[in-house]
């Protein structure tokens, strides 16, 4: 039942503001407002390294985690692919805890990775949205993320529930490790709790993300930017694009631009930038400049004061909901999705079902 929308994958997407309180609710005692202490399975005061290990978008969602770790937990991370992780065989240790990722709980590589990483790690856990799935059998301590059977290959309301958990268990970590105090930890949670209605805010942009997506769908390459916990949503964003619109897309951080990828940039090559007005946004708006110096047309993902500061230019500006940086590669997943949503609708494209691509990949 696609309740109204054309493909499963629009259902999926839309559902993300409803979808991503049931992990809140789970991880977030709503009478304190700290996160709950059911999840305090783990120490971490008593960790000295997180090991992130998934495949695909799952990855995307540690890749962006291993910021919040790093920076609210102070929590040296470790993120990697399960088919490299696997056979690379790193060195682990006894007060390392492993966290694989997986929305279907059954990715063979990431389910190798778990094996070769149990029997060396101190804790393994695992984020899954399929609870009674291998992963999370073999698995010590299981965070569900309660996003409900997701039915589109591409993933979508799975990386927001993922992102919310892992961001419930960075401020657990922080707790634990007395890098916060509660003051803090209810600010932080409270930040978190936002994440369902700025999701809602951001989809209701859909009408400027369908134009914008429309100036990609007649590209052959796209460039996503992004800074901090945004470069690895521009690589999902970049990762979506392609799966389901077979648009080649790469994301990259903004500041490795001049390292290389701006070779590629001239007026055909629409370049998706994801830049809420942060620290880090004057570096990205001279990274802009740089694109159209060369005749690259700008696709724009900002906030109102991002917008103001710099629309100057941009082929496409679109102005999402303003949010506290710690949720923005939450917030600005959503138009990610839909960007590459609308171009693939806009193409005639298989959304649902891509071509090559299986939903639960169980061989290597
Ligand atoms: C992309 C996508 C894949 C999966 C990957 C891992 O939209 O869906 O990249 O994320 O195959 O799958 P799980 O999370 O089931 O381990």
């Amino acid at each position: 039942d696609k309740a109204g929308h054309r493909h499963f994958m629009a259902k999926e997407i839309h559902e993300q503001p409803t979808v991503s309180t049931y992990a809140l609710a789970h991880y977030v005692d709503a009478a304190t407002g700290l996160i709950r202490s059911e999840a305090e399975a783990v120490d971490f005061a008593q960790v000295d390294r997180l090991v992130l290990v998934a495949c695909g978008t799952g990855h995307y969602a540690c890749a962006i985690a291993k910021y919040w770790f790093e920076r609210i937990a102070r929590l040296p991370v470790e993120c990697d692919i399960a088919s490299e992780f696997r056979y690379r065989e790193p060195p682990l240790s006894g007060r390392d805890a492993a966290v694989f990722v997986s929305q279907s709980g059954e990715t063979a590589d990431t389910l190798a990775a778990l094996r070769y990483a149990a029997p060396h790690v101190g804790h393994v856990l695992s984020v899954v949205n399929v609870a009674e799935s291998s992963i999370a059998r073999e698995s010590q301590i299981v965070l569900p993320i309660l996003a409900g059977p997701e039915i589109g290959v591409a993933s979508t309301k799975a990386f927001t529930s993922q992102l919310v958990t892992l961001g419930a268990l960075a401020i657990l970590a922080a707790r634990q490790r007395g890098a916060i105090d509660e003051d803090e930890e209810r600010r932080l949670v409270r930040i978190l709790s936002e994440a369902p209605r700025k999701l809602s805010e951001a989809i209701a942009c859909a009408p400027e993300i369908e134009a914008a997506a429309i100036t990609l769908a007649e590209a052959r390459d796209v460039l996503y930017l992004g800074r901090g916990p945004l470069f690895p949503l521009a690589m999902e964003g970049a990762l979506k694009l392609k799966e389901i619109s077979y648009i080649h897309a790469e994301g990259y951080a903004s500041g490795e631009l001049k390292h290389g990828p701006i070779a590629l940039v001239d007026s055909s090559v629409p370049v998706v930038v994801l830049a809420p007005r942060d620290g880090l946004f004057e570096k990205t708006i001279s990274n802009m400049q740089e694109v159209m110096a060369r005749g690259g047309r700008i696709v724009l993902f900002t906030d109102a004061a991002g917008a103001e500061a710099a629309a100057e230019g941009a082929a496409r500006v679109v102005v999402m909901p303003d949010c506290d940086p710690f949720i923005a590669p939450i917030v600005y997943a959503a138009p990610a999705q839909l960007l590459a949503y609308y171009a693939a609708a806009f193409l005639g494209k298989d959304v649902d079902q891509p071509r090559n691509l299986a939903k639960s990949v169980t061989v290597e």
